[in-house]
């Protein structure tokens, strides 16, 4: 095989109670992007429509991460890479994930397959430093695996895939402002007090049960974030509204997705999560402000070969 065409989903990172380590893959947003075996060795991105981004491969995601797999492997050959871009960058739904996610699962796949998508997650962390200045993986996680992944450890890397309920249905409203991760990391406080902490871990620990148990209640108890979300919602307009709308229409929780600006929300059912699409939707149409509306199920296996 000498070629390869990939949907690169897009992912909800935090989700409320596990910032940094938990992670869901999203199924109807996603990138695509060609990759081609070449002679010449080394990594060239020849396109990318869809995003104003450095085709130079030192300064691009997709080009970080797939030389840190080719370093590992020494191949005999190359890769070039051609990125259609629908995730925003600065979006909050794992832009740069999927891009590196992408590059490093299908020249993995043009290679006959020397790593696993666990192990993948590692090389991919190089691109996603490169867009955040943190190495972390709970977008890159659910695009190489799908479903739900818990980051349980990062040194090593100890990465849990936890299979979703089958109702659960996502919503995500992507107000079209961008913003960085690396200043959404730095409005953050490096220190948090102990009874935050116990509330967010008991949160953790219970959306997980939840998750493993198909525990709806369970799953909208635990989705709070009494740490991260207050020092990151000033800066996405309309916040608090659509929190509360999403909650009143039934959505078993409602929070940040990644380090926004998009708000994510989690129903059982698809008609809720269509409802709540339908009142996040009136709310954001009475600003000037453009976006983007989401429903998806919960993607199951993550980066697909589409050719
Ligand atoms: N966990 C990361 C953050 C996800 O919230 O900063 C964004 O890439």
């Amino acid at each position: 095989m000498n070629r390869i065409k990939l949907f690169c989903p897009a992912t909800i990172a935090n989700l409320s109670c596990g910032f940094d380590v938990l992670g869901l893959c999203l199924d109807t947003i996603g990138d695509e992007m060609i990759i081609y075996k070449t002679d010449t060795k080394g990594i060239r991105i020849t396109r990318i429509t869809g995003a104003d981004l450095p085709l130079e491969p030192e300064q691009n995601v997709a080009g970080v991460a797939a030389m840190a797999l080719l370093e590992a492997v020494q191949p005999d050959c190359g890769f070039a890479i051609e990125i259609t871009k629908n995730i925003k960058a600065g979006s909050g739904i794992g832009s740069s994930a999927a891009s590196a996610a992408g590059a490093v699962f299908g020249i993995n796949e043009l290679l006959g397959r020397p790593f696993t998508a666990k192990e993948l997650v590692r090389f991919a962390m190089k691109g996603e430093a490169l867009a955040s200045g943190s190495e972390h993986a709970d977008n890159l996680a659910p695009a190489l695996l799908g479903g739900f992944t818990l980051i349980r450890g990062y040194d090593p890397l100890d990465i849990i895939c936890i299979d979703s309920p089958p109702a659960l249905f996502a919503t995500v409203i992507h107000p079209q402002i961008t913003l960085k991760t690396s200043e959404m990391r730095a409005v953050l406080s490096p220190e948090i007090p102990l009874k935050s902490a116990i509330r967010q871990w008991g949160n953790l620990g219970g959306l997980i049960a939840g998750l493993y148990t198909n525990d709806y209640g369970l799953i909208q108890r635990s989705l709070q974030d009494e740490i991260i979300e207050p020092l990151r919602k000033r800066y996405i307009p309309n916040f608090d509204l659509v929190k509360e709308t999403a909650l009143k229409n039934g959505a078993l929780g409602a929070g940040i997705s990644g380090s926004g600006p998009s708000i994510y929300a989690l129903s059982q059912g698809i008609e809720t999560a269509q409802k709540v699409a339908l009142e996040m939707k009136k709310i954001y149409n009475d600003t000037t402000i453009p976006f983007e509306i989401y429903v998806s199920k919960i993607n199951p296996d993550g980066i697909r070969i589409i050719n």
